[in-house]
């Protein structure tokens, strides 16, 4: 049987929809039709007419697909386009035959930057045995909440308001500006970006909050509750402030840990790769559980010379798709949902 490898076009739609059906299972519903034209259609920073899926077929069979998301990453100083690898499945009867190899091969030396956030124990050797980087660690760390602890006191610094919007405006272009250039690399959040992840994403109903001064817009944080079948946890998808600016920081974290006690559950779980991040929820009372690979697979220049190690590089939790709904497993020792 031959093997064959190509870009999905969108009349394949129907039989992809029936090959995750198979392989999916019980979490199908959440992969499409929705989430699906959220993530291939929808997506602003697609670079291509067609759906970035790329398929492994047998006999006109799909037998695995390999999928990006793209967004606009900044790196050094230059924002290019680049892709994060999404939902890589190879159906179980099929596995073992370097198909999954194969996809990954056809799907890097099309696009320049190939970002991976924490692989999969299967895909983790597949990966190192393609020469990926890992130019740095994502830490997660996570808070209980005792049921009787004491309700934190308001932000150390009150002349910071945060509020809930339903959708990001323009004045977070101006943090976006001011902030990104502190680090090496990192998504390009701004006003597009933040709404078609966070707002239009299918299923995960997320809630953004603005931080600001009489100054302007001074941070955001993006939460979720999980909802069941997921452990009740609270997640802090995203917090972007000036990495300096630790009023800001702090007074997020303070508010985010306010809100999810006020939603009652049991632990409150976030991800980043910043020591300044890091540092401050410590302070907060959080703690590191685990460590997960940021891995970059690059087709632009040998990778002795890709200067991506000891760089600044920020990451979360809502980056990728490692958050979406439902999210099974443990929170606090990470996983990939793909
Ligand atoms: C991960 C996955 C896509 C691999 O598919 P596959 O077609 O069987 O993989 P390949 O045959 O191309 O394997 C290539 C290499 O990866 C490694 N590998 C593959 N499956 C592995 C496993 N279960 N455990 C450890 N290593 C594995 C092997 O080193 C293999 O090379 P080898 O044959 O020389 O030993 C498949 O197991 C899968 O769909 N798993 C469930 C979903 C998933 O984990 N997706 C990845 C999310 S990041």
């Amino acid at each position: 049987m031959a093997l064959i490898i190509r870009q999905a076009t969108f009349e394949d739609k129907k039989r992809i929809f029936r090959f995750l059906w198979e392989v999916y299972a019980g979490q199908a519903f959440f992969k499409f039709p929705e989430r699906w034209c959220w993530l291939f259609k929808e997506n602003p920073f697609n670079t291509h007419s067609g759906p970035c899926v790329w398929l492994a077929l047998m006999d006109e069979k799909i037998v695995g697909q390999f999928c990006g998301m793209h967004v606009s990453f900044k790196l050094g100083n230059k924002l290019q386009p680049a892709i994060w690898g999404v939902d890589f499945i190879v159906h179980p009867k099929y596995r073992g035959r370097r198909i999954a190899q194969k996809l990954v091969q056809a799907v890097y030396q099309k696009h320049r930057y190939l970002f991976i956030l924490g692989p999969s124990p299967a895909a983790s050797r597949l990966f190192s045995l393609l020469g990926t980087e890992v130019p740095v660690r994502v830490s997660i760390l996570e808070k209980k909440i005792k049921p009787k602890q004491l309700v934190l006191p308001k932000t150390s610094r009150n002349n910071i308001e945060i509020c809930q919007i339903s959708k990001f405006g323009r004045g977070i272009n101006e943090l976006w500006r001011l902030a990104s250039s502190h680090y090496y690399g990192l998504v390009k959040r701004d006003t597009k970006y933040l709404n078609w992840k966070f707002m239009q994403q299918p299923h995960t109903h997320y809630r953004a909050f603005i931080a600001k001064t009489c100054e302007g817009i001074c941070g955001y944080v993006i939460l979720r509750i999980a909802r069941p079948p997921e452990d009740n946890v609270g997640l802090i998808a995203d917090l972007f402030a000036l990495p300096k600016d630790l009023h800001t920081i702090r007074a997020l974290i303070q508010f985010s840990i306010r809100y999810f006690k006020s939603e009652k559950v049991h632990s409150i779980v976030m991800a980043t790769s910043t020591h300044s991040l890091a540092h401050s929820l410590t302070q907060l009372g959080f703690r590191k559980v685990r460590d997960i690979p940021f891995l970059v697979l690059s087709s632009n220049k040998p990778r002795k010379s890709s200067g991506f190690q000891n760089r600044n590089w920020f990451l979360s939790r809502g980056d990728s798709d490692w958050d979406q709904y439902p999210s099974l497993g443990n929170y606090a020792t990470g996983f990939s949902s793909t």
